[in-house]
Parts: structure tokens; sequence; C-alpha cells
């Protein structure tokens, strides 16, 4: 095939990736944004290159006539959570979203592949707005753990390197790193809440002081500057104090203090 046709037939993936990514990272802003934890802490996204497709035709013995019904990781999303319980959550919030049509679900979590691998695999239909019109094109998304995802790397790696001959010994290291991986993930789940809340916690501080810089700079623009640098130093003594619930309180006190000027600027 031309590799001008391939570029056609591949610019629709590539931006299903780019707006997939994007929608994603949305999503952890949102979290942010309301001041919870995120169950996806990281997404990365690929088309992949016309040498795989090309690998994977062959190997599956597929025509290139219709290799994008029988591809259907063309687009590869991943989505990194930090505990397995996110997992869920993620697959949860993709089923119910309407701009993705789930073709099926692989749960290599419960059923873990013979290598080890373990991962939560949608296949999905998504659509693509193009200059010839709506294009509906598949998407593989994979969500698995921090843990799971340096595994998976690791044995993509070697694999490749080894390619069908990946030695007994080599095999048998990476079944005993994924039990660890397992455990990895369970002892991390036991202390799963406890990570939350510090997170949570840290989010929350990171908004209120986003708000009262914010509200200090308003005031710099119509108050006396002697009295906002007073409360500047106010605002430092106590963010250095560490107490959130200080924090909050400072917060509010301001928000009174820059309600009264935006009174008085209306008289
Ligand atoms: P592929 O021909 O590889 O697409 O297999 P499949 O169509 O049967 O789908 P499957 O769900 O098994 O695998 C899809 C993708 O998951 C692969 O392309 C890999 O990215 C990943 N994957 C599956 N099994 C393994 C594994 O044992 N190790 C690693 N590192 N990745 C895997
Ligand atoms: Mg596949």
């Amino acid at each position: 095939m031309e590799i001008q046709l391939w570029r056609e037939i591949l610019d629709p993936y590539y931006l299903a990736v780019n707006e997939l990514i994007v929608k994603f990272n949305h999503i952890i802003e949102e979290y942010k944004h309301a001041g919870t934890y995120s169950p996806i802490e990281l997404v990365t996204g690929r088309v992949k290159t016309i040498s795989s497709i090309l690998e994977k035709a062959h190997k599956k013995n597929l025509s290139l006539d219709n290799f994008e019904e029988n591809i259907d990781d063309i687009a590869g999303i991943r989505i990194i959570c930090q505990f397995v319980e996110d997992i869920y959550k993620v697959v949860d919030i993709i089923r119910k979203r309407s701009d993705m049509r789930i073709k099926c679900e692989k749960d290599y979590i419960k059923n873990m592949k013979e290598s080890g691998y373990r991962s939560y695999h949608i296949i999905a239909y998504y659509n693509v707005e193009t200059l010839n019109g709506t294009k509906e094109l598949q998407v593989e998304i994979q969500i698995r753990t921090l843990a799971m995802n340096f595994w998976a790397t690791i044995e993509h790696s070697l694999r490749y390197k080894y390619k069908q001959n990946m030695p007994d010994n080599i095999r048998e290291r990476l079944s005993a790193a994924s039990d660890a991986v397992l455990k990895l993930d369970m002892e991390m789940s036991s202390v799963r809440d406890e990570i939350m809340d510090a997170q949570s916690s840290f989010t929350i501080k990171a908004n209120i002081v986003a708000d009262i810089l914010t509200s200090i700079q308003n005031l710099y623009e119509v108050a006396n500057k002697q009295e906002v640098k007073k409360i500047q130093d106010e605002f430092f003594r106590i963010y250095q104090g560490g107490d959130l619930s200080q924090l909050e309180k400072f917060y509010r006190e301001l928000d009174c203090i820059a309600q009264r000027y935006r009174a008085q600027s209306l008289r």
C-alpha cells in the first residue's frame, strides 16, 4: 500500500488517540477541582506503527483489505491507576459515557494470562469527525495499576528481546515478579483509604491556596496596599503552620474582606 494511503487511513486514529487523551485527562482535572481522589493516575496513547500493523496482519494471516475491522488496537489508550479498585471505577466511567460504545471487555485481572500479564481491556467504538464525514473506529483501552504497568513494560521488552525463545529461567522469574506485583497491589489496597485521605487533603489544600492567592491578588487591585501586605504576611504564617482548618478559616475571612470591598466599589 502507498505510504500516502497509509497516512490517510491512520490519520483518524491519531485524532481519536489525541481526543481520548484530552478527555481522560479532563476526568483527572474534574476530580482535582472537586477536591476528590482521581481513580485515573495518568493516561497515555499511541497509534500502531505501519510496521507493527503489517507484522500483526502477517502473524494472524489477515488480509489488508479489511484490517481496520480485524486489528482492534490500531488506536491504543492506556489508563494507569494507583489501585486495583480504581480500575473498576474507570471501567464504570467508560461504560456510562455516550461517546464510546463498548464492543468487548477482557478482564485479565480476574483471569490472569499465562504469562502473568494483568490488565483490564476494553475494545470500544469511537467516532471522529473528518473532512469526509464521521468515521467510526475501534480503540483498545488498557486499564492497569502502576505496578501492573511496570511488570508489563519489562515483560514486553524481554519478550521483544527473546522473540519466541524466552529462556525458561527468565519466564519463571517474570512469573515470580508477577506474583510479587499481585501482592504489592493487595498490600496497597489495604492502605488505600489512608493514602486516598492524604491525597484528597493535599488536593483540597492546593485548591484553597490557589483560591487565597487569587483573592489576595484581586484585593491588591482595589484595597489599601499596606492592608493587603498584612493579609499576605498573615497568609504565609498560616500556610507555614500547615493546618488545613486554619487555612479554611483564613479563606472565609478573606472572602468577607473581599465582599466588603466589592460592596464599597458599588456604592
Ligand atoms: P494481540 O494480538 O496481542 O492484540 O492479542 P489479542 O488480540 O488476543 O488481545 P489481548 O487482549 O490478548 O492483547 C492485547 C494487548 O494486550 C497486546 O497487544 C499487549 O499490548 C497486551 N498484552 C496481552 N498479553 C500480554 C502479555 O503477556 N504481556 C504484555 N507485556 N502485554 C500483553
Ligand atoms: Mg488485540
